[in-house]
C-alpha cells in the first residue's frame, strides 16, 4: 500500500513511525512532515490547508489510505474532497468534523442528546457577556467558539478578569474568527481524562485512556500549552467511570451524529472529567490527540494500517483491536518561551543518542532539518516529544526522563512531573 500522512507534529510521527511497523504498507509519504518524519517517510513540502495540492498529490501517486492528522485541514474539508475523488481517508468529513470546529455546535448536540456537559451560554456580544458573568459562580471558563490551537480556553478565578478575557476574544479578536463567538460554561470539578475512540458511523471501538498535561508547569500550573506530556492508562480512573463515558458519551455522541446526518470516520476524541456526577465532556476532538497518540499508539498491539482501514472502510465490528499491558508516558520538550513567543531555527544535539536507547522513542513535533548543514533544527514551540514504556507508570516515568537525557538545545523546558497523578 502507499500511505500518505497529513501533518507535522509529533502526533504525525507517531503515525508514520505505527504504519511503519505495518508490513501492509509500502511506501509512506507525509506532508509536510518534519526532520524526524524525514528518517521513515518521504516528506512532500504541501501545506496541511492546501487541500487542493494534497488531493491532486494523492491522485497522482494513486495512494491507497490518507490519515488526517489536524484539525485544520478537516474543517477544511479535506476528506470530503478527496472522497469525492474516490480516495480512502482516514478521518471525518467537514460536517462532522464540526464537533471540534464549533464548541456551540458541540454544546448544542450535546444538549440535543442528553450528553452529560457543562452547563453553558453562547455569546456574540460583548454587553450581554459581561452582564451574564455579573452574577455567574467563580471561576469563569470561557471559551472560543473555533480552533484555536488548545489555547482558547480562560479559567478566570475573579470577574475583573473574566471581563478582560471577553473583550479580548469579542472585540479585539485575539483568536480571530474563532473568538468572535464564545461559551462560558459551568466549572467542573474533577479528574480529567482523554478517551478516543475509532469510530465509523455508529461502530465505536474505544481506546485505553490517556490523560495529557495542558498546562507549562509542573504542579499543572500556568497558562494552557498544546500539550506537555502524555501517559496511559489512567490507573486512577476506575474501570466503572471509564464503562460510562463510553456508554454515556461516546456511544451517544456517534449515534447523535449519524442521526443528525453528519455521520463520523476516524478518531472521535471526549476529553473527559470525572465529576462527582460522574463523567463529563469538556471538549470533542474530531482526530488524534497530540501528545495523547504518543503514549496510546506504542500501546497498540494491533497493526495499525489494518485498524485504520477498518475505520475508514466501516469494517470495525469485524476486527478484533488489541493493547499492550506496558504504560507509556511521554515528556514534551518545548522551546523557550513557549507558549508565548519563541525562536526557532535553535541546533538540537543528542538526538540520534537518545532515540537509540531501548523503549525509548523520540517524536519530532517542531523540527526542521538545516538545508546547509544537514542539522537539525528546532521549528516550533514544542520541539520533540519523549515517549517511553515501561512495565508500570512509574518505569515508564524514569525511563522518559532517562531517555531524553542525551538531548540539548538552547532554551529547552519541559516538566519534570509528567505523569505524577498516576503515581503519586
Ligand atoms: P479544552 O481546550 O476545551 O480542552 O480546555 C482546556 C482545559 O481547560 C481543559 O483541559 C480543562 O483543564 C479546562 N477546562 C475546560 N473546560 C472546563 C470546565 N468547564 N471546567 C473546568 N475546567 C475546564
Ligand atoms: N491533547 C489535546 C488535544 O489534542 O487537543
Amino acid at each position: 500500500m502507499k500511505v500518505l500522512i497529513v501533518g507535522s507534529g509529533g502526533r504525525e510521527h507517531t503515525l508514520a513511525w505505527a504504519c511503519k511497523q505495518s508490513p501492509l504498507v509500502e511506501e509512506l509519504f507525509v506532508a509536510p512532515g518534519n526532520a524526524g518524519i524525514g528518517d521513515l517517510a518521504q516528506c512532500i513540502p504541501l501545506k496541511v490547508n492546501d487541500v487542493e495540492g494534497l488531493c491532486q498529490f494523492a491522485k497522482k501517486q494513486a495512494i491507497d489510505l490518507t490519515i488526517v492528522g489536524p484539525e485544520l485541514p478537516l474543517m477544511a474539508g479535506i476528506v470530503n474532497r478527496f472522497q469525492a475523488e474516490g480516495l480512502l481517508v482516514f478521518g471525518p468529513r467537514e460536517e462532522a468534523a464540526i464537533i471540534e470546529g464549533s464548541k456551540a455546535f458541540a454544546k448544542e448536540l450535546m444538549q440535543k442528546y442528553q450528553i452529560p456537559t457543562a452547563r453553558y451560554a453562547t455569546f456574540t456580544k460583548l454587553a450581554d457577556a459581561l452582564t451574564y458573568i455579573e452574577d455567574h459562580p467563580l471561576p469563569l471558563v470561557i471559551k472560543a467558539d473555533g480552533l484555536a490551537a488548545g489555547k482558547g480556553v480562560v479559567i478566570c478565578q475573579t470577574r475583573e478578569e473574566g471581563a478582560v478575557t471577553l473583550q479580548e476574544m469579542l472585540e479585539e479578536e485575539r483568536f480571530g474568527n474563532a473568538g468572535k463567538q464564545v461559551v462560558i460554561e459551568e466549572f467542573l470539578d474533577g479528574e480529567e481524562f482523554s478517551l478516543m475512540s475509532f469510530v465509523h458511523g455508529e461502530q465505536v471501538v474505544p481506546m485505553p485512556l490517556a490523560q495529557d498535561h495542558k498546562r507549562i508547569f509542573d504542579g499543572d500550573e500556568g497558562p494552557n500549552t498544546g500539550g506537555m506530556g502524555a501517559y496511559s492508562p489512567v490507573p486512577h480512573i476506575p474501570q466503572a467511570v471509564y464503562d460510562r463515558a463510553v456508554e454515556q458519551i461516546v456511544k451517544p455522541a456517534a449515534q447523535a451524529l449519524v442521526t443528525e446526518g453528519r455521520p463520523f470516520t476516524g478518531v472521535l476524541y471526549a476529553g473527559c472529567i470525572w465529576t462527582a456526577d460522574g463523567p463529563k465532556v469538556i471538549e470533542f476532538n474530531a482526530r488524534f490527540g497530540d501528545p495523547e497518540t504518543q503514549v496510546i499508539l506504542p500501546r497498540l498491539a494491533s497493526d495499525f494500517v489494518q485498524v485504520a482501514l477498518a475505520t475508514a472502510k466501516g469494517e470495525l465490528s469485524s476486527m478484533e483491536i488489541t493493547w499492550k499491558e506496558e504504560a507509556a508516558l511521554c515528556v514534551v520538550i518545548a522551546s523557550q518561551g513557549y507558549p508565548g513567543s519563541y525562536p526557532t531555527g535553535v541546533p538540537i544535539q543528542g538526538l540520534s543518542e537518545a532515540a537509540e536507547q531501548e523503549d525509548v522513542l523520540v517524536f519530532h513535533a517542531g523540527t526542521a532539518l538545516d538545508p546547509a548543514t544537514g542539522e537539525t533544527l528546532t521549528a516550533g514551540g514544542r520541539v520533540l516529544g519523549v515517549t517511553a514504556l515501561g512495565s508500570g507508570m512509574k518505569a515508564a516515568q524514569d525511563r522518559a526522563y532517562e531517555g531524553l537525557k542525551p538531548i540539548q538545545f538552547k532554551g529547552m523546558q519541559y516538566r519534570k512531573d509528567i505523569g505524577w497523578r498516576a503515581i503519586r
